[in-house]
Formats: structure tokens, sequence, C-alpha cells
């Protein structure tokens, strides 16, 4: 495995991480859960993603029984507020109120004394930026993160929130991003290298999709996520039959350059040096080792332009955030 540093801050982060979104929040049992996470850390994986909305808690407190068995300096973590956390409406976004108690419910799931880094998990216009920001800021400087990022925000709330305090707030953005969502590229990459803010992307697998596992015109694999009713909520924004005929495209390709399609889509996305981690999902350990092989694989001029040529124009190139509405990609 190898490591790279996250924007402007002193974290090292592994090229490859592991997210516990749809998994490990419920839709994957305790024992897997556990076996996919010590898979990781046995394969060199060291940064872990997870958020306070995945399970409505659920997801932190399983990872909290695992990881707290490691040393805490053996690991980067990461968690993240927004989300809706009960039936209350109003239990959610970045209000001050609702980010001071919602960092003390992480940790407490989680159970140490602090994250390494807090991320907004979206923006919220309903609380004055000015609030937001101080109210994160205070996280830090109460020790409870080391560094903060955001996820999905547009550069316009990213410049207003640098202006009200400079470039060293945020050292990180977590953009949906893959052979399919290449939309960050244009919107995000280049104003967050400027500020020192480094890209940890999800979905680089497109949930499966770039594992060449669904095939057009068959029935979803019985054991796979779009099987899967619990798991299965954000199909839509990846799996349509343009998607799945361009990955059987990209299937030569692969073995043309002597990999595995998920490697060769891992490696896709780390191909980019802004991008410090790709954070993948993993259903069982296998695939996190899998996974983790991509890490340090480069590709050539040659398998970049055949990738670029069976993809051909499927590829989301539009802003991140109007794409994401359309797809109507839910955070529960
Ligand atoms: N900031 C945000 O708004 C946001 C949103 C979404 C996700 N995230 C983060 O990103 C993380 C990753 O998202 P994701 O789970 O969608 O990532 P992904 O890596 O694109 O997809 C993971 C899924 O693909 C399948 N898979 C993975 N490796 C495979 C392999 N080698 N061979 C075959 N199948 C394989 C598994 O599903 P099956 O085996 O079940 O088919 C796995 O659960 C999340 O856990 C979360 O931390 C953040």
């Amino acid at each position: 495995m190898r490591y790279r540093k996250l924007g402007s801050s002193d974290l090292e982060v592994s090229e490859i991480s592991l997210g516990s979104w749809l998994t490990y929040s419920g839709g994957v049992e305790a024992d897997r859960t556990r076996a996919c996470t010590e898979a990781a850390f046995d394969a060199g994986i060291t940064f872990f993603d997870t958020a306070n909305v995945y399970g409505r808690g659920a997801a932190e407190s399983a990872w909290g029984e695992i990881l707290s068995a490691h040393p805490r300096d053996s690991y980067v973590l990461a968690t993240k507020v927004w989300g809706q956390m009960s039936d209350d409406p109003a239990d959610r976004g970045l209000a001050p109120a609702q980010i001071a108690r919602q960092i003390d419910a992480s940790l407490t799931r989680l159970r140490t004394d602090h994250v390494d880094l807090y991320q907004a998990h979206r923006f919220d216009p309903d609380v004055p930026i000015e609030d937001t920001v101080e109210a994160l800021q205070k996280v830090v400087q109460q020790g409870k993160a080391r560094y903060l990022g955001f996820s999905e925000w547009t550069p316009e709330q990213i410049g207003a929130a640098i202006a009200i305090a400079g470039p060293e707030l945020f050292v990180s953005s977590q953009p949906q991003y893959s052979m399919l969502w290449q939309a960050p590229e244009a919107e995000v990459f280049g104003l967050c290298a400027d500020n020192g803010i480094g890209q940890v992307v999800w979905s680089p697998l497109a949930q499966g999709v770039l594992t060449g596992k669904y095939r057009p015109g068959e029935p979803v694999p019985e054991d796979s996520r779009f099987a899967s009713e619990s798991m299965g909520v954000a199909r839509d924004i990846v799996y349509h039959d343009d998607a799945l005929e361009a990955v059987q495209r990209l299937v030569p390709v692969a073995e043309g350059a002597g990999l595995t399609l998920p490697t060769l889509a891992l490696a896709w996305v780390l191909r980019r040096g802004e991008v410090a981690s790709a954070i993948t999902g993993a259903s069982r350990p296998e695939q996190v080792h899998a996974n983790a092989a991509a890490s340090g694989v480069r590709l050539t001029d040659d398998v970049l332009a055949a990738v670029d040529e069976a993809l051909g124009d499927v590829p989301v190139t539009g802003p991140t955030l109007a794409s994401l509405a359309r797809a109507g990609v839910r955070h529960r």
C-alpha cells in the first residue's frame, strides 16, 4: 500500500481506503464487517471513512467496537455531520448546536476522544455560513477533530467558507468520482488544489458497476449490492444500460493491460495527483484485498486513451450537485 498526504494537512492516508456507508451501517452482518475491517489493516489500509448518518449511528458504533482494539495512531479516522439523525426533521444540518451535539455523539460511538477529519456531509443553506464555519472551527479548537473537510460543496460554497476563515480551514473535499462520474475534475479539483484541499473520493467503483459484475440485459447477481433492498437505495446514480455497456467495453482494455476491472477503475481514479485516496466499500474481505492491489499501479497513456474510447460519452461531467439531485441520491 502507498500513502499520500491529505491536502495541506500532516495526515498521510492510504491510497485505497475503506468506507462504511451502506455496508457496515446494517447491510453487511457484524462478522463480515469485522472481517472486512481487519482485512483492511492487513492490506495496509489506514484511512477509514464513516458518517453519523450511516444507519443513524450504527456504522460508527460498529467501527467503534472494532477500531478501538487497534492503537489510535495506527489509523486515520474520518466522520461527517449533516444528515438527519432521527424522525425529527430538525435533527439535521449544520447549525452550531447540532454540530456540537453530533461531534460528541460520534466520538462516543467511535470510542475515541478525537477524529482526524470532520466533514460537513453537505452544505446547509438554512444556516449562515459564518455560524457553520465557527462551529466547525470550535470542534478543532476543542481537540475533538484534527482537521476539517466537506463533501459535495459547490465552488461558490467552498469559496465563501475560505473567504471567512482562509484556505487553512479545510484540508479535504469528498466528491463522487469514478470513470462513470467525472464531474469533480472540472468543478472542484482546481479550486481545491489552489487552496491546499485534497480529494478523498467516494464510490470509485461506481458501487460495484465498474467491477463488471452487472451485465446488460441480465438480472443482477443475487449476492450483489443492487440485489439488496437496503443497499440498493442509490442504484439509479450509476446503474443504467449505457453504463453497463461501457463497462463491458472496458473488459478488453483491462485484459490488455494485464489488470482486473476493479484495479483498472481504482488506478484510473488515483492517476490524478489531486486524489489522496479512493474510498472503497466492501461486502467481503476478498474485495478489500483485491481493491488494495490497485495502489501503486500506473496506467500508460495508451491505456488511458483506450479507457476514454471505451467510455465514449457515458461519464457524467456536469455540475456534481445538480447531477446528484437529478439522480435523487439519498443519505439515510
Ligand atoms: N460523501 C458522500 O456523500 C458519500 C456518499 C457515498 C459514499 N461515501 C463514502 O464512500 C464509501 C464507498 O462508497 P461505495 O461503497 O459506494 O464504494 P464502491 O467501492 O464504489 O462500491 C463498493 C461496493 O462494490 C462492490 N465491490 C467492491 N469491491 C469489489 C470487488 N473487488 N469485486 C466485486 N465487487 C466489489 C461491493 O458490493 P457488493 O459485493 O455488495 O456488490 C461493495 O460494497 C462509502 O462507504 C462512504 O464512506 C460518501
